[in-house]
């Protein structure tokens, strides 16, 4: 499936297709870029899939220097950005060269941030390998490296001039990393489509199972949403802000918790579950929409409940949000399946009932 995001002179194409990854070199070529490319990746992904998306560019004509950078989140810092800066200039390229991201959101993010930033940018080519970067990071154009006081402080808009979604990387994902994915694909449905809700729901056994035509369909159909989204709000002014549902409080868990007990998916689901309540309390939404949301997210193996936790914690780590303005967070809630609404002003009382609910087990 080939979808277009269309902005402009900076469109694109989101390539989703089983062996894409074999087709890099040619698709790349047909952009007209220069001949010079970095490639970023981990040493995990690399192993795994280095060699074909090499062998696809030096086969289409580029001269492809490797970038490895360390794994996860430890890729997204300055000093890093900085080795890649270097490791630019010594491959000799220039404006007219391409920067290549291999890997999931880490790696998306920190060649992205290189790419926007070398010589006032090059060309960038998103190659997600995790279902989250596939449905989420890797469209949009958002790069940044962490500061220390707060993740994704430090960047800057940059869009990539292709996505290729390799689907058959995720067979290789581990459990768990697999699942926290599947978290933003829940949230595209609850926020932005009743019917992708439903086809989510009812193959949920065949997306655990990764059957491949499921995982296609769902991992297609999530990055048609988002990039429906991109396309209507490029630079997060309004509507991109819908993204964000489950977010404000799974941030602020994840912060509370110190980004290691859960991954950002497991916290975007347990923020999910505090957001559904809060709808609830709010008279926003049914009882019964809560409940379908929790009912799917725990059919994914994702998380819906979690040991009490310091609501002055979150609470301090949503005063933080770089989406407050004027120190409050505006919250996108989900008055029915497939519907949102942005609310400004919830009281923290109502957050705190929000993470009552969701404590326990
Ligand atoms: N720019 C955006 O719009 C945006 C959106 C959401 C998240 N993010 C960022 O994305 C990052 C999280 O991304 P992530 O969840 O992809 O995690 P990640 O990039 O940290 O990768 C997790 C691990 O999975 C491994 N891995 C990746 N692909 C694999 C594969 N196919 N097979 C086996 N192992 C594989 C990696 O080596 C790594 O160790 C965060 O830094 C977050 O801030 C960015
Ligand atoms: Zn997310």
């Amino acid at each position: 499936v080939n979808i277009s995001v269309t902005l402009g002179a900076r469109s694109y194409t989101i390539v989703v297709e089983r062996g894409a990854l074999g087709s890099v070199g040619t698709r790349l070529r047909a952009l007209g870029v220069g001949s010079r490319a970095a490639l970023f990746t981990d040493p995990e992904i690399f192993r795994l899939y280095g060699a074909s998306v090499i062998e696809s560019l030096t086969h289409a004509g580029f001269a492809v220097a490797t970038v490895e950078l360390p794994g996860g989140e430890a890729a997204k810092t300055l000093a890093v950005a900085a080795d890649g800066w270097n490791a630019c200039l010594a491959a000799g390229l220039d404006r007219s060269s391409t920067v290549l991201a291999l890997g999931g959101g880490a790696v998306g993010d920190l060649a992205g941030f290189v790419s926007a930033t070398y010589m006032r940018g090059t060309n960038f080519v998103q190659l997600p390998t995790t279902v989250l970067a596939q449905v989420d990071a890797s469209s949009g154009g958002k790069t940044a490296v962490d500061h220390p006081k707060a993740k994704n402080l430090i960047g800057a808009f940059h869009q990539p001039r292709l996505v290729i979604v390799d689907t058959a990387t995720t067979d290789t994902l581990p459990a768990r990393e697999y699942r926290s994915g599947l978290a933003e694909v829940v949230k595209h449905g609850i926020v932005l489509e009743a019917a992708y809700f439903d086809d989510v729901e009812a193959s949920s056994d065949a997306l655990v199972a990764r059957d491949a035509a499921t995982v296609d369909r769902v991992i297609a159909g999530s990055c048609r949403l988002k990039a429906s989204v991109v396309e209507r709000d490029e630079r997060e002014s309004e509507l991109r802000m819908v993204l964000n549902y489950g977010h404000t409080i799974g941030h602020a868990i994840e912060a509370a918790t110190g980004f290691r007990q859960l991954t950002h998916g497991e916290a975007v689901a347990l923020g999910i579950s505090a957001e559904a309540a809060l709808a609830v309390r709010l008279g926003l939404a049914s009882a019964a929409t809560r409940e379908r949301q929790e009912r799917l997210l725990a059919r994914l193996g994702l998380p819906t409940r979690m040991a009490a936790i310091d609501p002055a914690l979150v609470l301090d780590a949503m005063a933080r949000d770089k989406k407050s303005r004027d120190g409050r967070v505006p919250f996108v809630l989900a008055p029915e399946i497939g519907r949102f609404t942005v609310v400004d002003g919830v009281a923290a009382d109502d957050v705190r009932a929000a993470l009552a609910a969701i404590s326990g087990r």
